[in-house]
């Protein structure tokens, strides 16, 4: 392995220094080891593992990662503009961050610039933007290897091979695969987190452009490619071109790796040393709770481990009760011995506030010096328990970094305690309302809100099942160190439905954020969370709560005064002023229009989750025009109904928990279907080769 890795490098460094451009151009990377920026220019999050390997993005939302070879290449001949033929052979890997979920991709590009100036991540790969997608003066060429099916781009599916001329919109694609012979074809999981080989190369005599894929452990090359397209390089191609790899994450995100690299002008390139490429690193083991399946060594090692817990419990006087069906719950169970010692016996001084169900206490555990935060809820009936930690099993699945996560649990009589990530900053209102302690910048603010909108997002079409927060609020909103917004509460509303009379829900939100038609229905669904979301989008641009009681009246509700001042065109009087006015006016009309459209009567009316985040990002445009919230409304005008509601519940008492009944058996909503069949996550991202 050594001998062909110094091979490799001598051949780099001999090459690098004599380069003159030249027609017969080649290099080749039998790994990284040692290459330095010299020899290879990274640009974005790219970078070079002490291993060997080139990891272009790891999995964190919105990267790019770029490595090009530094210098330009010849690509066409001087003097008669014919592109010349090329051949290019390398290894890579997309590891997920979750299981059969991939984002974006990366590509293989010969482009103008190894840094293309406003190239966008997600979709475009880094490689372009929505403004100049399809422009014949991009002079970009690429070969995608894309795990997100882009409908705007019309991509076939989540896993495929395409060839990119100056747009994202493939010009030839098909479903990653290899020919075992000429006629049986293997598919090939492009987000498997295995090492792939692949081949790019352009004849220019025939104008044949084949990619050929297979994975890395099968020897030699398939002879017959998976895209031969008829493409003449001449026009798009200019004299001289960079050569590298563009990869990009979006909402969902990979790690992409490339392990080795080679490339010839005018040639076969030469063929990788497969043997000693370098190896991915050891997997994460970060997502267990998307993971199905735990095996049976970790069941048993988890049973052993709470009965022993089970056993100290028991000789602990006030012991909490376990029953043997509580054995077999997700997150953490925690003694109620542990809580009381990290709370210091839930002293007051500990309280960090009044949560909508409870007590909130912060708590250091004292071996782990870990802090969290620690709710206590009380239930008032015991009828339904099974069902209520059920729920716990599944909101502690969830798992996004735009949702304060939950640890675990611990139950003692008719109490529920709910530990969960302590979050420095606490909860966004104390930096909105009143007198905060310090004044948001519009970038923080704005990257709140992107941050809580990719968290609903998660719940409402991300997760295996819908969830529906119900309760979207600036105090729902917390803080963590980096000033990130993180969703609170989630499934706890519909949690503590649980053990209440079938055939009556609550209606559990805050006045404000609660949708008008959950008044009348009851019925909590995805377009009354964007409601409340809404409202949350306008009291950040604002700095006001959506219902303001010691506002002058015509400033009372929120929505109102905005809409107010939008279609008198002077909406950006109603932005915070403690601002100063520093702010991205752009951001701020795009948030305000967004909030208004979420705050629409007419639930059908609202944006989904998904839509609001591709504005969000700018990579859809919103439409022109926003009618007034009430104006979409069918029927009976319930606005006059909202206002009334307020005034009955003037000054303080803005959480609200009201009944109402709905028939029963008619409470088919998607969301309270106890388990929905598939896990259908977003459309079209299934992988169906799993
Ligand atoms: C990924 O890279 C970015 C930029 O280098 C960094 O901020 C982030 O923390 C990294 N994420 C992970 C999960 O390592
Ligand atoms: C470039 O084109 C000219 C004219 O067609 C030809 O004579 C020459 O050999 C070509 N050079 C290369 C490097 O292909
Ligand atoms: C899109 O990319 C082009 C260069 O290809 C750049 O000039 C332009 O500013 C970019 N547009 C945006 C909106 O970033
Ligand atoms: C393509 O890009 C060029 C240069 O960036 C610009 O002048 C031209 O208007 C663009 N054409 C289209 C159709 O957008
Ligand atoms: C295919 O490539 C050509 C350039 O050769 C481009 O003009 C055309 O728009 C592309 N077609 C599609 C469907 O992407
Ligand atoms: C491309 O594939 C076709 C069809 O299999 C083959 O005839 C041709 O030789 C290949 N060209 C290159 C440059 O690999």
């Amino acid at each position: 392995m050594a001998k062909a890795l110094r091979f490799g490098m001598v051949l780099c460094f001999l090459l690098y220094p004599c380069l003159v451009l030249s027609q017969f151009d080649e290099f080749y990377y039998n790994g990284f080891k040692g290459v330095s920026d010299k020899i290879l220019s990274l640009n974005g999050v790219a970078e070079m593992e002490g291993s060997g390997m080139l990891r272009l993005t790891n999995d964190t939302s919105r990267l790019i990662g770029r490595a090009f070879y530094p210098k330009p290449l010849r690509f066409r001949n001087f003097s008669d503009g014919k592109a010349f033929s090329f051949s290019s052979y390398f290894a890579f890997a997309v590891v997920p961050e979750y299981p059969k979920l991939g984002g974006h991709g990366l590509a293989f590009t010969i482009s103008k610039s190894k840094a293309p100036i406003g190239a966008l991540p997600s979709q475009y790969l880094g490689l372009l933007n929505s403004s100049d997608i399809g422009n014949f003066s991009n002079h970009c060429f690429a070969v995608e290897f894309d795990t997100v099916q882009d409908f705007e781009f019309e991509d076939i599916n989540d896993n495929h091979v395409g060839i990119d001329i100056n747009s994202m919109e493939s010009n030839a694609s098909a479903t990653a695969g290899y020919f075992k012979d000429d006629l049986s074809k293997e598919d090939i999981n492009l987000k498997s987190g295995k090492m792939i080989q692949a081949w790019v190369d352009y004849d220019s005599l025939s104008n044949l452009l084949n990619v050929t894929l297979s994975p890395l452990s099968s020897k030699s090359k398939p002879s017959r490619p998976i895209i031969s397209y008829n493409v003449d390089l001449s026009p798009i191609l200019l004299d001289t071109m960079y050569v590298g790899f563009s990869s990009s994450t979006g909402l969902l995100a990979s790690s992409h790796y490339i392990s080795g690299w080679s490339f010839k002008m005018n040639g076969p390139a030469r063929a990788l040393d497969v043997s000693s490429l370098p190896a991915l690193p050891g997997p994460k083991r970060k997502h267990t709770g998307v993971t199905i399946g735990v095996s049976v060594a970790v069941a048993v090692l988890v049973i052993f481990s709470i009965c022993s817990a089970i056993f100290l419990f028991r000789n602990i006087k006030n012991a909490d009760v376990v029953e043997e069906w509580e054995l077999n719950v997700g997150p953490h169970r925690y003694s109620y011995q542990e809580l009381k010692i990290a709370t210091k016996g839930f002293r007051d001084k500990e309280l960090l506030g009044f949560g909508g169900f409870g007590k909130v206490y912060r708590g250091v555990f004292p071996q782990s010096k870990t802090q969290v935060a620690v709710k206590q809820i009380s239930r008032d009936s015991k009828q339904g328990l099974r069902e209520f930690v059920s729920e716990i099993e599944s909101i502690g699945r969830l798992r996004h970094k735009n949702l304060v996560q939950l640890q675990g649990w611990c139950r003692r009589r008719a109490d529920l305690l709910l530990v969960y990530d302590f979050m420095p900053n606490g909860s966004l209102d104390r930096f909105l309302f009143n007198e905060p302690k310090m004044i948001l910048s519009w970038e923080q603010r704005f990257k709140i809100i992107r941050g809580v909108a990719s968290g609903l997002l998660y719940l409402h079409e991300e997760w295996e099942q819908i969830v529906i927060h119900r309760d979207i609020k600036a105090s729902n909103v917390l803080l963590d160190s980096e000033l990130n917004g993180r969703l609170g509460d989630f499934g706890l509303a519909r949690l503590y439905e649980h053990g209440s009379n079938p055939g009556t829900t609550r209606v559990v939100g805050t006045l404000g954020y609660l949708a008008p038609e959950l008044t009348r229905t009851g019925k909590a669904t995805r377009s009354s969370d964007m409601f409340g979301f809404g409202a949350l989008m306008l009291e950040v641009v604002c700095g006001r709560r959506p219902i303001e009681a010691k506002a002058l009246p015509e400033e009372l509700i929120l929505v109102d005064w905005v809409w107010d001042k939008w279609s008198r065109g002077e909406a950006l009087d109603a932005v915070d002023s403690r601002m100063n006015g520093d702010f991205d006016e752009n951001e701020v009309l795009l948030v305000l229009r967004l909030g208004l459209m979420c705050s629409s009567h007419a639930p059908m009316a609202r944006p989904s989750m998904k839509q609001v985040v591709s504005y969000l990002d700018g990579d859809v445009r919103t439409p022109d025009a926003v009618s007034a919230p009430w104006e979409s409304e069918v029927g009976s005008s319930t606005h006059e109904g909202f206002d009334d509601f307020v005034h009955s519940y003037p000054s303080s008492s803005f959480e609200k928990v009201s009944s109402s009944s709905y028939p029963a058996g008619r409470d088919a909503d998607i969301e309270d279907a106890p388990c929905r069949p598939t896990i259908a996550l977003l459309p079209g991202k299934v992988d169906s080769s799993q």
